[in-house]
């Protein structure tokens, strides 16, 4: 086991009702900004339970983060912070809402000039403003982590930012909230968790015994709960165990003592930031194909996940890896996600190129656990993902 630092200071208020105790964890008299999305939370009963629960402090409002939230938008919504005054923030939402926020958070107290070289020059956040979230769509853990990610349209980028001062002070999980999120949606959020997990567990051993099978636990859950909730969104034993899961997928916990890869996420960035596919998709699209380009580095880990999540018994270490990556394409088909580029979208040809090329410009050299992938390493996974 390598060795490792936690700290994640993130109070969680899990269950049913939970939106009614917000108001404990917001410091009295503190001017509040709310923040959310599109509007689903009006439909739904969200807004109106998160307005009650917030009776008694000074509210504004600030609407209209959309998915894959743009740095534009959350420019007008920091004129609003320091207009107003603001001193706590309250994201409402899924992961765009929230990491949102955490670049309000940092934006807020950013001394610099222009907030997007946060961005740009990947400048850790020590010390942010406070917020706290009311999680509306289980999948990205943002609601118990100190990352975002953050999308400019002008420049089609899309890149992330973090810092120990980004830790929400608190977050509302409420299982019933999964009960209006639309299918696709769900699986969107069952693919994400997964990945998340495999990011962190997809490496080499490292004799990391227990943060192994906290790994195995969380995607044996997502296979278990996760057609289960698209079945039935009212299923609170799934949906509780859904939000959960995706939750201790990313709040830090599993990734400790272990090499970590990431490169999945760092080339499936580029492909929401081109041609806007969703975040999960991107994910189901160059993972697997990235698995098979790394095989011999990462045969080991892929058969025990192979044994261990997917039951597969008989076979070499090959033939268990091999068959690992197969199954986990037939569990992303079943439940309803493509895995091709040319799926997506028709205009895929010099998307290889293009990307090679943009990590070359960013030096993004020597990607995954062992700092291996260089640029044309990732030319050719991305070709093999058309
Ligand atoms: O905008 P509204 O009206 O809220 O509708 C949203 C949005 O259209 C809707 N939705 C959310 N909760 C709902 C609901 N609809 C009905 N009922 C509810 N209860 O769902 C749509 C998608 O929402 P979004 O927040 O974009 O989805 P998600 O949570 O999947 O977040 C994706 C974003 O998170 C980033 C992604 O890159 C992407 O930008 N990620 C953040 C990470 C982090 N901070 O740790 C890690 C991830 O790997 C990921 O990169
Ligand atoms: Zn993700």
């Amino acid at each position: 086991m390598l060795n490792f630092e936690f700290k994640n200071p993130t109070k969680i208020l899990f269950g049913k009702g939970q939106i009614s105790n917000l108001a404990n964890e917001i410091p009295e008299g503190s001017k509040v900004l709310m923040l959310y999305g599109g509007g689903s939370i009006k439909q739904n009963g969200i807004y109106d339970q998160v307005t009650a629960a917030l009776k008694g402090y000074e509210v504004v409002e600030f609407g209209g983060i959309p998915a894959n939230p743009e740095y534009e938008i959350l420019l007008k919504a920091l004129e609003v912070i320091k207009a107003q005054k603001i001193d706590f923030m309250l994201a409402v939402g899924g992961g765009s809402v929230i990491d949102g926020t955490k670049f309000l958070a940092a934006a807020a107290l950013y001394e610099g000039n222009e907030p997007w070289d946060i961005l740009a020059m990947r400048i850790r956040t020590e010390k942010g403003f406070p917020f706290g979230t009311v999680l509306t769509l289980p999948a990205t853990g943002s609601e118990m982590n100190s990352g975002s990610v953050i999308t400019r349209d002008a420049t089609k980028e899309k890149l992330s930012m973090g810092g120990p001062g980004l830790f929400p002070r608190f977050s509302v999980l409420d299982p019933e909230v999964i009960r209006s999120i639309p299918a696709r949606q769900l699986q969107n959020g069952v693919v994400d968790a997964f990945n998340h997990v495999l990011e962190q567990y997809i490496t080499y051993p490292a004799g990391a015994i227990l943060q192994d099978r906290m790994a195995e636990s969380i995607l044996q859950t997502l296979i278990e709960v996760g057609p289960k909730v698209m079945k039935n969104p009212n299923d609170y034993e799934a949906a509780s165990n859904f939000m959960w899961a995706c939750t201790m997928a990313l709040n830090g916990l599993i990734q400790k003592g272990v090499p970590t890869d990431w490169s999945v996420h760092a080339i499936g960035h580029e492909l929401t930031a081109l041609y806007g596919i969703d975040h999960a998709r991107t994910l189901a699209i160059i993972g697997p194909n990235l698995y098979k380009y790394k095989f011999e580095n990462k045969k080991e880990k892929l058969a025990q996940f192979g044994e261990r999540v997917w039951g597969i018994q008989e076979g070499s270490i090959e033939e268990k890896a091999s068959l690992a990556i197969e199954k986990t394409l037939v569990f992303y088909h079943d439940l309803g996600v493509q895995t091709k580029l040319s799926d997506y979208t028709s205009e895929y040809q010099d998307t290889a190129q293009f990307i090679e090329n943009r990590f070359k410009e960013r030096n993004w050299v020597g990607l995954g656990e062992r700092q291996d992938i260089q640029p044309g390493d990732v030319f050719k996974i991305v070709e093999m993902s058309y």
